[in-house]
């Protein structure tokens, strides 16, 4: 993807978020590829890039216009500069409150000419905003080093007691 530079500021009230359409998911899916090479530290080996990209744009299409999976979008000047996504989760009623669902919060990207802008915050910012008004319970995510220091300026915290098992 050739990346035309970035202003040297982004004025937050420029910066437009909203829900991801169909008609941006050919952008969108060449923002979460970038994603999944910037994190995996390269690309896939040859033979799983094109299933890879297949499964990523079935995803996306299945999903884009649901309720469980939501996707927001950052646009500047009417260029998606970053994104990110809500998963919901529907679990059962907990003993200590009302609220049963909780999110999931994945793929927050920022093209990296934008990055350092606000370009995150707004997307997170948006994506904090859906969940309340959806009455979740709460937002979990996985961090990477680069995400760190934006979710906990938020207020995310680690709990100390949510433990994964990889099972592939
Ligand atoms: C993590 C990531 C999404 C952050 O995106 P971003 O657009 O750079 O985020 P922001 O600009 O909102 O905040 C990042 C930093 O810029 C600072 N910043 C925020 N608004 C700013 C502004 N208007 N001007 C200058 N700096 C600003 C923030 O304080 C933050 O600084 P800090 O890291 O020292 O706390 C981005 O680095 C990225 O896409 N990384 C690769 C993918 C990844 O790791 N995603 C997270 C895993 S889920």
């Amino acid at each position: 993807m050739t990346e035309p530079p970035a202003p040297p500021s982004v004025p937050r009230g420029r910066l437009r978020v909203r829900r991801a359409t169909r008609a941006d998911l050919p952008v969108v899916l060449d923002l979460r590829l970038a994603f999944d090479r910037e994190l995996l530290g390269g690309d896939l080996p040859p033979d799983r890039v094109g299933p890879h990209r297949s499964q990523v744009a079935d995803y996306l299409a299945t999903h884009v216009d649901g309720e469980a999976y939501r996707l927001w979008v950052a646009e500047d000047g009417g260029r998606i500069v970053g994104m990110g996504g809500l998963v919901v989760v529907d679990r059962p009623p907990h003993a200590r409150s009302r609220r049963s669902a909780e999110g999931f919060i994945v793929n927050v990207y920022t093209l990296p000419t934008w990055r350092g802008r606000g370009v995150g915050r707004v997307v997170m910012d948006a994506l904090v905003a859906d969940a309340r008004t959806l009455r979740l319970r709460r937002v979990y995510l996985r961090t990477s080093d680069a995400g760190r220091a934006l979710y906990e300026e938020m207020g995310f915290r680690d709990p100390g007691n949510y433990l994964s098992l990889d099972l592939d």
